[in-house]
């Protein structure tokens, strides 16, 4: 299979931990060259900064190849808790905003600070960066599912209005993923997610890594406009 992906210019946000550090790792196993875009120095929801970093790496490196729209936050609460007849508290309004701003709202930003140069240069690849919880919504996460249902619609709608500039956009619904946060959960916790996925097990960072890059590469030049689970059947199970 021909991934050809040696020397592209390839942008992780949030690659710093998690899935995105997996991300970079897997990119740069193929021989592309992985930029991350992380707190504190690139913050995806300030436009300027965003503008700006993406002028930076045409600058050093003539172009962009890939982005891949991975940094994201939870902030979870219920939208109303309720006790004895009693409201006990509401989402607060800079808790929904915080999670909107980064998990929608910077995907924005940095696709649109992106689109113009992959479109001078011809050719690109955007990955986003959902969940199955924006397929099937989750307790608690009112925000979190809403900016992930979002993203599902930006990659659509980005599918149809860049495809004609060969720029090709996905994006990809990860299961529960034990990253580090996830893996210092108790263990009971840990076995509840594992016993709801059909597959019997967490996925690891590498997992939804490999979907990156595999989207990424020529070898799934037909894949458009797409929203790739990777869940160990996790969705089809509910
Ligand atoms: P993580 O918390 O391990 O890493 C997220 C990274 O994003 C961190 O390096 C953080 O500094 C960065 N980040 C946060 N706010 C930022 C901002 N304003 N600007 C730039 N970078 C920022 O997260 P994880 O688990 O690796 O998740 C990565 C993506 O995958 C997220 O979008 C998450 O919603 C999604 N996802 C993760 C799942 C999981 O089970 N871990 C399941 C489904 C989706």
């Amino acid at each position: 299979m021909e991934l050809n992906l040696k020397n592209k210019i390839v942008i992780v946000t949030g690659g710093a931990a998690g899935i995105g550090r997996a991300t970079v790792a897997a990119f740069e196993a193929e021989g592309a060259k992985a930029i991350v875009w992380d707190m504190p120095d690139v913050d995806v929801t300030n436009v300027e900064i965003i503008n700006a970093a993406a002028e930076d790496v045409v600058a050093k490196h003539g172009r962009i190849d890939v982005l891949v729209n991975n940094a994201g936050i939870v902030r979870d609460a219920q939208l109303v808790k309720w006790k004895d007849g009693n409201v006990v508290s509401t989402m607060p309004d800079d808790v929904f905003n915080a999670v909107l701003n980064v998990n929608l709202k910077g995907v924005f930003n940095c696709t649109r600070a992106v689109a113009p140069h992959m479109i001078q240069g011809g050719s690109g690849v955007i990955l986003n960066a959902s969940s199955i919880v924006g397929l099937y919504g989750n307790f608690g996460q009112t925000n979190y599912a809403a900016a992930k249902a979002g993203v599902i619609s930006f990659t659509k709608t980005w599918a149809r209005e860049l495809g004609r500039y060969n720029i090709r956009v996905n994006c990809v619904a990860p299961g529960f993923i034990a990253t580090d946060m996830v893996k210092s959960m108790p263990q009971n916790i840990l076995d509840s997610m594992a016993g709801k996925t059909p597959i019997g097990k967490l996925g690891e960072p590498l997992d939804i890594a490999n979907a990156y890059v595999w989207l990424a590469s020529d070898a799934a030049k037909f894949v458009h406009g797409a929203v790739l689970s990777v869940d160990g059947g996790l969705v089809m199970g509910t």
